[in-house]
C-alpha cells in the first residue's frame, strides 16, 4: 500500500477510535458541548425550512437536535458520525421515529450520497479540521450534497472561546474567517454569538453562522 495511503487509513481509524473512547468513557452529559434542548440550532433551522425538508446533521454525536425536530414532526432526518457508539445510542433513543431518520456511521471526509440536502448542520465538528486539505475536502463534500440555495448551519468555538476540545486541537472562526474559506460559493445570512454553559460550571463561546449556498 503506498505511504499515504496507509497515512489517511490510520489517521482515520484513530479519530474513530478517539470519537469512540469519549462516548464510552464519559456520560453524555458530562461531555462539554453537551445541551439539555438544542438552542439556536433548533430555532434557525425552525425558522428557514419546512417539516418536509431534508436536514444533516454532521457530527450529531447524541445531541438533542434530532429529538428536538421530530417533536416539531420533521419527517426526513439524517445523523451522520464517526462514533459507533454515538450512532447505537441515538438508534436506540429514537427507536419509535426509525421512519423519518437516516444514520450514516460514517467520517464526513469520505462522505458518499445521493441525497441532496436542503439544510446542513454542523455544531462543533468543523473546526475539528485543522489543516487545510480537510478543510477543502469538507467544503467539496458541502457544496456537492447541498442543494443550490440550501443552507449551511455552522456553529464553532468563537476567537474567545477555546483552542481545543476533548484534547484536540481546534480552529476557532469568526465572520470574516469563515466567509474567506467559503469564498463566494456561500453568501452569510446571518451569525450569533452564545456563551455556552459547560457541565463543569465554566463557560465556552461559540459562534454561529448562517450561510446559503449561491
Ligand atoms: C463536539 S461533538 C458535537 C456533537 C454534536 N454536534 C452536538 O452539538 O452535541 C463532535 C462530534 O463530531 C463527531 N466527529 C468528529 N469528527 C468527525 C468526522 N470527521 N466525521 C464525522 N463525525 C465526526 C464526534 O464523534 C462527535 O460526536
Amino acid at each position: 500500500m503506498p505511504k499515504s495511503r496507509y497515512i489517511i487509513i490510520k489517521q482515520m481509524t484513530s479519530t474513530h477510535t478517539h470519537w469512540d473512547t469519549i462516548y464510552t468513557t464519559k456520560n453524555h452529559n458530562k461531555v462539554s458541548w453537551h445541551q439539555a434542548q438544542s438552542t439556536i440550532s433548533l430555532d434557525w433551522i425552525l425558522d428557514i425550512t419546512n417539516k418536509n425538508d431534508a436536514i444533516l446533521d454532521v457530527g450529531s454525536g447524541v445531541s438533542a437536535l434530532a429529538d428536538n425536530l421530530l417533536e416539531k414532526n420533521y419527517q426526513h432526518l439524517s445523523l451522520l458520525e464517526i462514533s459507533q457508539i454515538a450512532i447505537q445510542t441515538m438508534k436506540k433513543r429514537l427507536e419509535n421515529h426509525l421512519d423519518h431518520v437516516h444514520f450514516y456511521h460514517e467520517n464526513i471526509l469520505t462522505f458518499q450520497t445521493n441525497t441532496q440536502f436542503d439544510l446542513w448542520h454542523d455544531r462543533a465538528v468543523f473546526h475539528f479540521l485543522t489543516n487545510e486539505k480537510d478543510q477543502q475536502t469538507y467544503i467539496q463534500k458541502l457544496k456537492q450534497y447541498l442543494k443550490p440555495n440550501g443552507y449551511f448551519l455552522l456553529s464553532t468555538f468563537a476567537p474567545t472561546g477555546p483552542k481545543q476540545c476533548s484534547e484536540l486541537n481546534i480552529v476557532q472562526y469568526d465572520s470574516d474567517k469563515i466567509t474567506l474559506l467559503l469564498d463566494t460559493d456561500f453568501k452569510l445570512i446571518k451569525t450569533t454569538s452564545e456563551i455556552h454553559p459547560h457541565p463543569d460550571g465554566s463557560t465556552q463561546d461559540f459562534n454561529y453562522f448562517l450561510l446559503q449556498k449561491t
